[in-house]
């Protein structure tokens, strides 16, 4: 991997052969945002609106996700949003160990190069592949490393809408997190 800039790296990433989601996939989703947004967001993989789009979050758990960030006070377009694996795995599955272990690098690349204060996983896949816990209805709200913070991924939300007063709790609790001494 030779890429300089967030821009290199996506076009690394939509030309990426390194497992069998690239012979399935339309579109790579490699992941947007600013270079020195304080805040990132990991999801698990690209949805079908998103393998379409070429872009992270905009189908229905999208909307969710859009929909929490308003009421914690949060501009989407001032965080970087990407995913575990870049590329949607067929029929919407989990990702593999395989997938995950070589989607990876992108992954530690784009933390490396934007340094946020603050990384929010969504959900049991990110919260597994980066901090190696799960659980997440016992683990949501909860901070690591003074860097990660874990809560639900919006189609669980979308899936029991009681779930949206807690959500946004966690989202205003990184809003919070923004300006966290830890990586800059
Ligand atoms: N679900 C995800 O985890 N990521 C997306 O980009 C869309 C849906």
């Amino acid at each position: 991997m030779c890429a300089n800039d967030l821009r290199e790296l996506a076009c690394e990433i939509v030309r990426c052969e390194r497992c069998g989601l690239s012979k399935t996939r339309r579109n790579a989703v490699p992941g947007e945002g600013p270079e020195d947004a304080r805040i990132m967001m990991i999801g698990e993989a690209p949805g079908a609106a998103e393998d379409l789009a070429g872009r992270p979050f905009v189908g229905r758990a999208g909307a969710i996700l859009n929909r929490a960030l308003n009421l914690a006070g949060l501009d989407r377009d001032e965080i970087f949003i990407t995913n575990i694996v870049k590329c949607r795995p067929p029929g919407n599955r989990q990702p593999s160990a395989d997938e995950i272990r070589a989607c990876m690098p992108y992954l530690r690349k784009q933390i490396e190069m934007v340094r946020p204060s603050a990384i929010c996983l969504l959900g049991n896949v990110p919260a597994r592949a980066i901090l190696g816990v799960q659980g997440v209805t016992a683990l949501r709200g909860r901070v690591f490393d003074d860097l990660y913070l874990i809560t639900f991924h919006p189609a669980a939300v979308l899936r029991n809408m009681g779930r949206m007063e807690l959500f946004v709790s966690d989202l205003v609790r990184l809003r919070e997190m923004r300006f966290g001494s830890n990586v800059r």
